[in-house]
């Protein structure tokens, strides 16, 4: 037997039993004729204690472990002469009167504790050692916390989860696909799936009408804090339902998540167009736990002799509460911020309405305080509020004031972790138009379903169809999108042509999803969250790889067992691939 209690269950209560315990060594404190070690497993540390009036061979055998040790020890659980109140095996330790050694151990690289001494890298090269660490684990459990919870709630309403295979062919969903080479199909790939989005479909037409899955993605592109190239999503799909009856379902799956794992309870939430969105917060995906909203002051600045708002398509101004006090070197600061080449704007304009009435701008010269006055008026500034101005192009000034507006609320303190505002975004375009391949790409994918009536648009102006498309937001973060879907043979084959599919392309890549629609393919529609984004939102980050188990860098690499890596010239050419330079010319 390796234990009779684990290193987080004793305290008072025990006082007197005779215990087992087995973990690793977090630490050995030699004090004079007494030594402490902290014995560790992942439901806390329990501490040690050797004395020399005690036992001086098994003080000695105390002394010869070191960090990261596995022992196995027995002996009796006494009151701490000094307590430590703040852990929950603090007012007790345990009198050893048998160690052994189960393992020995190298010195870790980094210290195994919350505040470590390794840096990421090294952390990565030795995961394992950093799954060790409180912090981590507390993300870990947090996920598995998330899943149960997911699944609780789903399968309460009827859900089966249905699993979709993973060596699948190619879905064009904006990203590329992994492909995997047959060995049995010489020269032929199966791709990775980048979502299940169409076996989630045919489960609809085979009648599953309530489907979800916790499933790996696959996708190749670049990687951010919240983008990794293998990402889980909680993927859901429903028959016979309408944009409402899905936007109903799963704010009750937020709801219910938000309640169990955070204890939160949160109102109806709110809802908003694309269109509006990108015009009140020049994004797609707005943090609305603070206002600061974009406003167009286009009229109210041009034509009065300052060129760099005559010249600019947009002139967008935001109100930042309480910052008029900032400084000229602060200012400064911003000003070089908005310059920086990922943002890309020429300059910065401010206006102070500083808290003794006085107004102060950087544009003094071209507008008195009567032009700022109106500006404050428009904004519904107060005393001690700033006003920032960017002016340039349409699309790039919308963007870069999106991510000043995020810049100052993440300065002043408003985007706070555990202040839970979800968002739905709605009716979204069907289409975007790609300049590099000069053509519309579906902006969230060929099986989503145009509005009703916009359909006629689609001749016409195919940009300005607006799709059955909807994206929860969470705190500025796409956690979860999805869609009404088409489920007509003739519409669909409409959506391919649109996107510049031909009749073989169209079958060829997808005759199977159009075969199935010709067998009584019921209404159906669905969402996706993206469960790493999720967990990592609850934990209170948006860097996703720490809610991983076994995360990739940002190069794509797993760094432990270093991948990817080259295959033997043998298993290239079982495969049919030759990659070696080519011999003829
Ligand atoms: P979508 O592509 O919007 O929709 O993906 C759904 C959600 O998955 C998350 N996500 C990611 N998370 C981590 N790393 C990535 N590389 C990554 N890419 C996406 C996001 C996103 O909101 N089949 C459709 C869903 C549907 O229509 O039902 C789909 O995959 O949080």
């Amino acid at each position: 037997m390796y234990r009779s209690h684990n290193c987080g269950a004793l305290n008072a209560s025990n006082i007197a039993e005779k215990v087992k315990l087995s973990g690793w060594v977090q630490r050995v404190r030699n004090l004079g004729g007494m030594t402490f070690i902290d014995l560790r497993d992942r439901y806390g540390i329990t501490q040690l204690a050797f004395n020399d009036g005690w036992d001086k061979e098994l003080l000695e055998k105390a002394r010869k472990t070191g960090r990261e040790f596995v022992i196995r020890v027995s002996g009796e659980v006494l009151e701490r002469e000094s307590k430590n109140l703040q852990m929950p095996t603090g007012e007790i330790e345990v009198k050893v009167s048998e160690i052994e050694i189960l393992n020995a151990s190298k010195t870790p690289p980094f210290t195994i504790e919350n505040d470590t001494d390794g840096g990421e890298e090294l952390r990565m090269k030795y995961r394992y050692l950093d799954l060790r660490r409180e912090p981590v684990q507390a993300n870990i459990k947090l996920r598995h916390q998330v899943a149960q919870a997911v699944r609780g709630f789903l399968n309460q309403e009827d859900f089966l989860e249905i699993e979709t295979p993973y060596l699948i062919k190619s879905t064009p969903e904006g990203a590329r696909d992994f492909v995997v080479p047959s060995r049995m199909n010489t020269g032929q790939f199966y791709a990775l799936p980048q979502s299940p989005q169409t076996f989630k479909q045919l489960l609809m037409v085979s009648g599953y009408d309530r489907y979800y899955q916790i499933v790996r993605c696959f996708r190749d592109e670049d990687l951010r804090a919240d983008r990794q190239p293998e990402f889980t999503q909680i993927d859901c799909e429903m028959a016979f339902v309408e944009q409402e009856d899905i936007l109903q379902q799963f704010e009750g799956l937020i709801r219910h998540l938000l309640k169990e794992v955070k204890g939160v309870d949160i109102q109806e939430v709110p809802r908003i167009t694309y269109a509006e969105a990108m015009r009140r917060f020049g994004n797609d995906k707005p943090d609305i736990r603070f206002g600061m909203e974009l406003n167009e002051i286009n009229a109210m600045v041009q034509h009065k002799g300052f060129k760099v708002f005559d010249d600019a398509e947009l002139v967008l101004a935001i109100s930042v509460p309480q910052a008029a006090s900032y400084s000229r070197k602060q200012l400064d600061a911003l000003a070089k911020w908005v310059k920086r080449p990922q943002i890309g704007m020429n300059g910065l304009i401010y206006s102070k309405y500083n808290e003794d009435g006085t107004y102060k701008s950087s544009v003094d010269k071209f507008f008195d305080e009567a032009a700022q006055v109106d500006w404050h008026q428009k904004l519904e500034s107060k005393p001690g509020d700033l006003i920032l101005i960017l002016a340039g192009e349409k699309n790039l000034c919308r963007k870069a004031m999106s991510e000043l507006r995020l810049y100052m609320a993440e300065e002043l303190g408003f985007r706070k972790a555990d202040n839970y505002a979800p968002l739905w975004v709605l009716d979204f375009p069907l289409l975007e138009w790609d300049e590099e391949s000069n053509r519309f790409h579906a902006m969230h994918h060929p099986f989503t379903s145009p509005k009703p009536e916009d359909l006629a648009l689609l001749d016409s102006d195919p940009g300005k169809v607006r799709a059955n498309a909807y994206d929860l937001v969470l705190n500025g973060n796409e956690i979860g999108g999805g869609s009404i879907r088409i489920h007509n043979r003739e519409v669909q084959s409409r959506m391919f042509e649109v996107l510049g599919f031909s009749d073989e392309e169209a079958k060829a890549q997808f005759g199977f999803l159009m075969d199935a629609f010709e067998y009584g393919a019921p209404p159906h529609g669905g969402i996706a969250f993206g469960f790493d984004r999720l967990v990592a939102l609850l934990g209170g980050s948006e860097t996703i790889r720490d809610f991983i188990a076994f995360p990739k860098n940002n190069a794509g690499r797993d760094l432990m067992i270093n991948s990817p890596s080259a295959v033997s010239a043998d298993q290239l050419e079982e495969l049919g691939l030759d990659l070696s330079p080519s011999q003829e010319a």
